[in-house]
Order: C-alpha cells, then sequence, then structure tokens
C-alpha cells in the first residue's frame, strides 16, 4: 500500500554487443519521509521499549519463526538467483552460492543460538549470589546491505538481529532491490506485525531523518565508510547507538621472493578479480618483491589472458557487467590518475570498457602519488608495486586508512611467524598462501580503523546483537546467617 512513486530498474545487463540499450527488470516504490516514519512507528510499537511480544518470546519460540521464513525463503531460490544475475551481473554460480550460503547461515546461527542459549540456561553462584545471565535485545535495529551481496551481507545482520530479539527496519541497497520482493510476503507470513520493516527508496533522503530521530538502537551497516559515519553522526544521542559496520579496505597481497609462485599467482588472480573485483575482502594492491616481479607480472597477465569475460550464465565466466555506467567512468579516472603518474596497464587489453563491462587492468609500477595507492577501486584493477625491504608493505599497511586483511605469500615458514604477530595488529586476519575472504562464515568477521566496527559471523554476529543481562538473587541460606 506504499504511496510513494515508483522507481524503474534498469539491467547492467546489454544483451547485444555495442548496444548500450539497458532494459527494465521491474520498479520498487520510493518511500515518502511520512512513510519511512510509519515504518519506525511500526517498529517502535512492536518492539515497545523491550516490553513487545517478540523481544520477550522465548528463544525456541523465536526460532520457529525464523524456521518458518527460511522454509518459505527456500521455495523463491531460482527467482532470487535471476534477480542476482540480472540486477547485479553476478555469475550463475556465485549467484547460487550466495543464496545457499545465506540459507546455511540461517540455520547456523540457529544452531549456534541453542549452543548459546544452553550455556545461558546455567545458573552460576558466587558470593552467596545466584545469577542467571543471558543475552536480551538492544532494540530498534536499521540493517543496510551493500549492493554486492544483496542478499547475503543484509542477512548476515537481519537474521542475527532477529533471532536475539530486535526488531528491524531493513533498506535493500540500489542495486539488488528486486530481489528483496519475492521474500517479502514470506517476511509478512513468518513474523508478528511490526518486526520486518522493508525501507524502499532514496537512503540519502529517508535514513538522515530516521537517525535523527533518535529512536535507532543499533545501526547494521555493511558498505562505504564514509556513509557508515555520516549516518552514526546522525544520531542526536551518540552513547545510545550501537554501530556494527562492515566498512571499506585496501586488502594488500605481499608476495615474498621465495614465493611458490604458481600458487601466488592464481590466489591473486581469483582473490583480486572474483565478482570483478567487487569484494571488500578482494586484494586490492599487490607488493611484489623486486628479485621476482618481471616472472610474477609473466604468469599473472598470461592468467588474466585466460580469463573469461561474459554474461552471468555463461560457462566459467569471471569477468561480467558492472551494476552500472558511472562505475566504469569511476575506474577509468583512477586508471587514467595512474597513468597519469608513471604506471602503465601492462597486460593485454587491460581497461577496455566496453558498455557495462571493463576488462581487467594491471597498473605497474604503483606509487604514493597515485589514487589508486590509497583509494579502494572496488573493481577490475590491480594495481603493483615492487618491494626490496619488508618493512616497506608493512609500512604501507601501518600508514594505511583501512585494515581489514593481508596475505603473505612465502616459504620461509619461520620468517612469516615473526612477520605474522606484527601484522595482526594491523589487520583481522592474516592468509598465508592464499588469498584474502570472509568465510567460512563460523570464523570471526571484522576489520581495524575505518575497516568494521564490531564483529560479524555466526557465533559473533549473536553477542554484537545483544547485551548480557543478568537476574541477581540472594542465596536463601545467607539471609538466614
Ligand atoms: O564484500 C565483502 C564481503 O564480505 C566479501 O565476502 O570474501 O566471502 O566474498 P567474500
Amino acid at each position: 500500500n506504499w504511496k510513494g512513486e515508483q522507481q524503474d530498474v534498469y539491467s547492467p545487463i546489454c544483451l547485444k554487443e555495442n548496444e548500450n540499450k539497458q532494459f527494465k527488470l521491474g520498479t520498487y516504490p520510493m518511500l515518502t519521509q511520512i512513510e519511512a516514519n510509519q515504518a519506525l512507528e511500526s517498529a517502535s510499537n512492536a518492539y515497545n521499549m523491550g516490553m513487545g511480544e517478540w523481544p520477550q518470546m522465548s528463544v525456541g519460540q523465536r526460532i520457529k519463526h525464523i524456521e518458518k521464513f527460511t522454509f518459505k525463503m527456500i521455495e523463491k531460490r531460482d527467482e532470487v538467483v535471476k534477480l542476482l544475475m540480472w540486477e547485479i551481473g553476478k555469475s550463475y554460480k556465485d549467484s547460487q552460492k550466495e543464496f545457499d550460503r545465506t540459507v546455511d547461515y540461517i540455520k547456523d546461527t540457529i544452531d549456534a543460538l541453542k549452543e548459546l542459549d544452553r550455556k545461558n540456561s546455567k545458573l552460576e553462584i558466587n558470593s552467596g549470589i545466584l545469577a542467571q545471565i543471558k543475552r536480551s535485545p538492544i532494540g530498534i535495529t536499521l540493517c543496510i546491505g551493500p549492493f554486492n551481496y544483496p542478499l547475503n551481507e543484509t542477512f548476515t545482520t537481519l537474521i542475527p538481529a532477529l533471532i536475539m530479539g530486535n526488531v528491524v527496519i531493513f533498506k535493500p541497497p540500489k542495486f539488488g532491490v528486486l530481489l528483496h520482493k519475492p521474500l517479502l510476503e514470506a517476511f509478512k507470513d513468518s513474523f508478528p506485525k511490526g518486526v520486518v520493516n522493508t525501507l524502499y527508496g532514496s537512503g540519502a533522503k529517508l535514513l538522515t531523518p530516521l537517525m535523527q530521530s533518535g529512536k535507532i538502537d543499533v545501526l547494521a551497516f555493511i558498505g562505504s565508510s564514509n556513509v557508515a559515519s555520516q549516518l552514526k553522526h546522525n544520531h542526536p544521542k551518540p552513547n545510545r547507538l550501537k554501530a556494527i559496520l562492515g566498512l571499506e579496505a585496501k586488502n594488500a597481497g605481499i608476495i615474498m621472493p621465495d614465493a611458490n609462485l604458481e600458487v601466488a599467482v592464481n590466489e591473486c588472480v581469483s582473490g583480486s578479480l572474483s565478482f570483478n573485483g567487487q569484494r571488500c575482502t578482494a586484494l586490492k594492491i599487490l607488493f611484489v618483491h623486486e628479485n621476482i616481479v618481471g616472472s610474477f607480472l609473466e604468469q599473472f597477465n598470461t592468467k588474466i589472458d585466460d580469463i573469461k569475460c561474459g554474461l552471468p550464465w555463461d560457462e566459467d565466466v569471471q569477468i561480467t557487467p558492472l551494476p552500472e555506467y558511472k562505475k566504469t567512468e569511476y575506474l577509468k579516472e583512477l586508471i587514467d590518475d595512474a597513468l597519469k603518474n608513471g604506471a602503465n596497464i601492462v597486460n593485454k587489453n587491460g581497461g577496455t570498457i566496453k558498455n557495462t563491462f571493463m576488462f581487467p587492468a594491471v597498473l605497474y609500477p604503483v606509487n604514493k602519488n597515485m589514487k589508486i595507492y590509497h583509494v579502494e577501486q572496488f573493481g577490475p584493477i590491480v594495481p603493483i608495486l615492487t618491494y626490496k625491504d619488508i618493512k616497506e608493505p608493512l609500512l604501507y599497511m601501518m600508514e594505511s586508512n583501512y585494515g581489514q586483511q593481508v596475505s603473505i605469500f612465502g616459504k620461509n615458514s619461520d620468517e612469516i611467524a615473526k612477520l605474522v604477530d606484527g601484522l595482526v595488529n594491523q589487520v583481522s586476519r592474516v592468509n598465508i598462501n592464499s588469498q584474502c575472504q570472509r568465510g567460512p562464515d563460523i570464523f570471526p568477521f571484522t576489520g581495524r580503523k575505518d575497516s568494521a566496527q564490531s564483529t560479524l559471523s555466526v557465533s559473533d554476529a549473536l553477542r554484537a546483537f545483544s547485551i548480557r543481562s543478568m537476574v541477581a538473587m540472594k542465596n536463601d541460606s545467607d539471609n538466614k546467617e
């Protein structure tokens, strides 16, 4: 019953070569401010300062609602997978993976909660005090997911928030907005009124007033570091806001002189370019030791030559359309800036743009004066530079605004072990002889500096979206004494 205007959604896929004609996939309503306020009011009524039905419901009952939703969600698999391909250009294989990973995430979350609840139901006795410690919800949660994992990463906050008894307002990303539509009915059928509220529309217009209302207790945001900080600072009582954020990264790959080049090349190609490099965990800058840079580049570029560029449903496709033309313009600006400051495109067809496609560009040698050295490209550009002393990539990481992950390639385990002690204080995950990544989802997923706040993962998220509260009772026998 939304009254807001309908917004058209166009696919970034152009079916005919050399044709810039995008076609309409569907529409979604642009909510008015009044409607957004109604969503907030409905969430507020359902939570009722923690006295609502949902926040007071037993863990077992809440799990039943989530299970009902999951069952209904699975029925929509084909529709959602298709929309993932058409809306954001994700390959068929990766779109299926995103859906199935999300279902597994929900199931694992249920199991983790049962385990947590089992521990919490135990009584603790200390100094004459009998205590039951449990996890309680925090309140009204605003969940905002990113375009690159519009289903999965929205659900990595939405599901744990809900299961812990919070109520949720969630805003689907601009790209990947339609794929949430098939799930609306499932939400409606599976949860009490007001527990899940979908906010369609312009984030720039609707979110600031929501935050300014002071009624949002938890901001769960995955996306750009700047937007997150603007949203946070709009809250009039920042001490009352819990921020759970997954933000930008500039993960470095360090290729040491004794690295197994085949392993390093394979991991760095896939680590930099899976889903067009549009992953926060992608490798976004490579430091190659000067003694091996020649052979590294040769093997790296040969591997990139073989990369298949095509439509999401083409077999073994790796490079697919970017979500909008504007994205190719931004990437081109970064490439031009690097070329102006002394880098070259060193691979065949590197940076070629056709419609919404961009063939990967390998830039070498990259230096500090280039934008690409500092900012997150979130696209198919691989900046490479050489180093002589390991202190150089370490200094890069120390000076960077980001601190999510690093990948280090080499054979000398003693040398690597020595480095790891320092690296874990720079980033939140060190990968040895493998690319950076988020999963498996039971592992903690976070970052330092401008890369994250709080920790997500199956069990960490349950903690993030709750507080430990306690009922304490003075032991009776003590009272008698
Ligand atoms: O975009 C950020 C995602 O958390 C990346 O997840 O490493 O599983 O692709 P992934």
